[in-house]
């Protein structure tokens, strides 16, 4: 038997929605083929493709990170602005192609706007330089009388496009990066960067390129940082990509644990300088890159397949732990970005004739649909597992929500069990059960099966309306499932 008690007097904190964040990236057919298709007949007067907006829309991104990733570090901004006959086509180092630069800065900014996002944008800090950087907030953000603001209007976007959130490189820890930095070229790099662009607009928000090389020097690289640049940073951006590359079932499920271990890291790491330096301003966890990846890797591009991802069931399930994470954890982590949003590493696959949905999309769209904008801290115990390193983990994964307008907790379960269905008793306390609840349960047939454009509908989620007790409900957890136990309280 299992039990899980949601006490609404024991709050974690506030939910910032942008932990259900995007990415996206000049990367295979993540623009070009997939958002950004001129001539397609599922394409809007404007070049994007219907089907995606409509997609994307459901999954309520409040925020996506643009133009990379990788692509990023050799990314000059001043080549995707102005008329596209006149743009010029460059060799793209990062993932070995062609840029066109067909879609840019203002091609983002009409997607964004289209979708109902806010964009965050990342400058080149590998081979660009900090004018570069700076002209580009200029361009963005200014409503002086400057050339570039000119050159703006010229192009069509008279009003400034008040983009907030810029970060400063990418992966810069990574010796993969087109101008990887040491700690210390980094540091200096940064405070350079940040102190030229808010010049030009103090208003916006940075984030600093912390950690995504976990093997390297990352202590010493974000003291370094933090040491020199604290003034400057309002977000710590980590990075990671997780896998089954063992096709180890019970293994991949204690993935958790990493998440978890990950973020302590970063938290204390940020803690530890805090007090040391005296640090008073607030500075929070950005995980601007997080996703299952580990399928479409390799040495070349085509090893590499342009990161299509097809993702199965027990994907689902982790991208579901990682929700419940980031919600556990939602006094330090306001920001996270899953990489990618359409075909690289993505919950939503075209081809020139349609879509489907990847497994991944409904956790997604599950979780950004219905949580609440207070983190509980929910009790749990019961059933347990061993896999790996790790002995006696709960076999159910655990968070929850509550929204106090609309009376309204959201109690989220992984059951990482493959054959059992869990019988489980949920209480509340400091509240009672009002009418019915909501079950929403996204599941299929076995761990691996995945959703295609000829069986597009093989992972999906089903709603079933429940009766509570005053405060006590009873359910049965499916094996490997996501639920979503959506109340209305007292
Ligand atoms: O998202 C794919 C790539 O993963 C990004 O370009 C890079 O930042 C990371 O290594």
């Amino acid at each position: 038997m299992n039990y899980i008690k949601v006490d609404l007097d024991r709050q974690l904190g506030s939910i910032h929605p942008h932990i259900f964040g995007g990415f996206a990236e000049h990367l295979g057919r993540c623009f070009y083929g997939g958002i950004y298709e001129p001539g397609s007949a599922l394409a809007d007067e404007h070049g994007f493709r219907k089907d995606v907006l409509e997609a994307l829309s459901r999954l309520q991104m409040p925020i996506v990170r643009y133009p990379g990733g990788n692509f990023v570090s050799g990314y000059r901004w001043m080549d995707g602005i102005g008329p596209v006959e006149a743009r010029p086509a460059r060799p793209e180092l990062a993932w070995e192609t062609i840029e066109t630069n067909h879609f840019g800065t203002n091609e983002f900014i009409q997607f964004c706007r289209k979708i109902k996002t806010e964009p965050y944008f990342v400058v080149n800090c590998g081979d660009g330089d900090m004018r570069e950087a700076r002209d580009w907030v200029e361009y963005c953000n200014s409503s002086q009388e400057t050339a570039l603001v000119k050159l703006r209007r010229q192009h069509g976007f008279d009003a400034p496009h008040n983009v907030k959130y810029w970060g400063i490189g990418n992966e810069v820890d990574g010796e993969w990066q087109i101008g990887y930095k040491t700690p210390e070229e980094y540091a200096r790099a940064y405070k350079e960067f940040a102190k030229v662009m808010r010049w030009v607009d103090p208003s916006i928000k940075l984030l600093a390129s912390a950690v995504s090389n976990w093997s390297a020097e990352f202590v010493e690289r974000t003291q370094l940082l933090l040491d020199q640049a604290s003034d400057f940073i309002d977000y710590l951006a980590i990075h990671w990509y997780v896998g089954n590359p063992e096709n180890d079932f019970a293994n991949y499920m204690t993935v958790s644990e990493f998440f978890d271990e990950r973020i302590g890291v970063a938290e204390g790491m940020l803690k530890a300088m805090k007090v040391q330096r005296n640090i008073q301003r607030p500075i929070s966890i950005a995980v601007d890159e997080w996703n299952v990846w580990y399928r479409a890797r390799g040495e070349t591009l085509a090893e590499r397949n342009n990161l299509e991802e097809v993702y199965n069931l027990e994907d689902a399930l982790v991208v579901a732990m990682h929700f419940n994470a980031f919600i556990r954890h939602c006094q330090t982590v306001k920001m996270a970005n899953i990489a990618q949003i359409v075909n690289v590493i993505a919950p939503i696959f075209t081809s020139p004739d349609g879509l489907f949905l990847q497994t991944i999309f409904y956790p997604f769209e599950l979780y950004s649909r219905t949580c609440g904008n207070i983190a509980l801290d929910p009790f749990w115990k019961g059933d347990t597992f061993s896999a790996g390193k790790h002995t006696a983990l709960r076999t159910l994964d655990v968070s929850a929500s509550l929204d106090e307008a609309k009376k309204s907790v959201v109690i989220f379960v992984v059951n990482r069990s493959q054959t059992d269905a869990l019988e489980t008793t949920i209480s509340l306390d400091s509240g009672f059960f009002a009418g019915k609840v909501q079950a929403h349960v996204i599941n299929g047939s076995d761990i691996k099966a995945t959703n295609s454009f000829n069986q597009p509908n093989q992972v999906g989620v089903k709603t079933a309306v429940l009766t509570a007790e005053r405060s006590r409900l009873n359910y049965t957890f499916e094996p490997h499932s996501v639920t979503a136990l959506e109340c209305q309280i007292d």
